[in-house]
């Protein structure tokens, strides 16, 4: 089969090579891979960003959030058979997405409903659940009879980000985002209620117009300090930090450890297909959507790369087959 491999860390070319098929396991399920969702923790691994720990070996398949076929299962795999539609996350570390098939453990795989695209389903899993766990663990409640709560979300344009806009207005909230000045409309067309430019002096103060402070922060970029956020939080807020540095996780365990009632939470993704579900079907209600940046044929997967690798992402970059 085809596969997209690089061979060390560093900013080597991704090459197409020819490889075996890979076999599944006893709980595995073999997948023909249809749509990649393209996340920056792929390129940020290439880059050593998780040495030594991932990759596992060299050269590596990247790719963690695919849709595809099943065209065969393990022999422990009751939940799926040859010819369903999935969604599946292989595991960050793991990766394996950027071929024409991929193997996925069953317990990380749920079907693909067929009103929804191998491409919006693909680029949902690492995002989507990213920006689910961050506001469950804010204690954002998902419905609007649940409490009332004044949150902000960073880098709302982004692949995180534009999930999370939409998640949080499920619940009972207030959204402030932070954005470029160019997706300011966009994000607003996502749910937001207040859009700050954060190359402004408010945006970078991360304070609206009304200067209320928030409940919660979804933070969804990096390069903001303990102190900016502390002045905006209300007496008992929490940041959920998805891009935390040495320095970040050392003010949460401060902050934990002095019993501080301002919290700084760092968050790493859980691949569970339960929240996978529940984010598809918010998709099949019509509550949630992937927004698509650009789309690239198998064949101009560096291209997708090198988008991510600009950050300017608005919403998800998808590779299909
Ligand atoms: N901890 C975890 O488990 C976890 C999971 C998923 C992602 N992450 C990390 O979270 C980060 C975001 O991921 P993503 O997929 O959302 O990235 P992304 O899609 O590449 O984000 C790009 C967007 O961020 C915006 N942006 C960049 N800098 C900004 C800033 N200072 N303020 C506001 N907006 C800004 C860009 O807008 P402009 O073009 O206007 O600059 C662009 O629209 C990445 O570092 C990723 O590795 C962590």
């Amino acid at each position: 089969m085809e596969a997209v491999q690089y061979f060390k860390y560093g900013h080597d070319d991704l090459k197409h090579v020819e490889v075996p098929i890979p076999s599944p396991k006893k709980d595995e399920i073999l997948i023909k891979v249809e749509a990649v969702g393209i996340n920056p923790i792929d390129f940020k691994i290439q880059h050593g960003f998780l040495r030594p720990i991932a990759p596992k070996k060299f050269p590596h398949i990247p790719g963690s959030d695919i849709a595809g076929e099943v065209v065969d299962v393990g022999f422990t795999v009751t939940k799926f058979k040859k010819g369903d539609k999935v969604v599946a996350m292989l595991g960050t570390t793991t990766g394996g997405g950027l071929a024409e098939y991929a193997v996925a453990k069953q317990e990380v795989t749920v079907l693909r409903p067929l009103e929804l695209s191998a491409g919006e389903c693909a680029a949902l899993g690492t995002p989507g659940l990213t920006a689910y766990q961050c506001l469950i663990t804010a204690g954002v409640v998902l419905k609007k009879d649940g409490p009332p709560m004044n949150i902000l979300i960073t880098a709302a344009s982004g692949g995180v980000g534009h999930y999370a806009v939409q998640l949080a207005k499920l619940g009972n909230t207030h959204v402030t985002v932070t954005c470029g000045s160019r997706n300011i409309d966009f994000v607003k067309s996502l749910g937001a209620d207040v859009a700050l430019d954060y190359r402004t002096p408010d945006g970078k103060a991360l304070v609206g117009p009304s200067a209320r402070r928030y409940d919660a922060v979804v933070h969804c970029t990096s390069g903001i300090s303990w102190s900016t956020f502390e002045n905006v939080l209300t007496s008992n807020g929490i940041v959920v930090d998805i891009t935390p540095s040495p320095k970040s996780i050392t003010t949460s365990v401060v902050k934990k450890l002095s019993c501080s009632k301002k919290t700084l939470h760092p968050l790493f993704v859980s691949h569970k297909a339960e929240d996978l579900q529940y984010l598809i079907n918010l998709m099949l209600e019509g509550k949630l959507k992937t927004v698509v940046d650009s789309k690239y044929n198998f064949s101009k997967t560096q291209e997708a790369w090198a988008k991510s690798m600009e950050g300017h992402a608005v919403g998800k970059i998808i590779v299909e087959m």
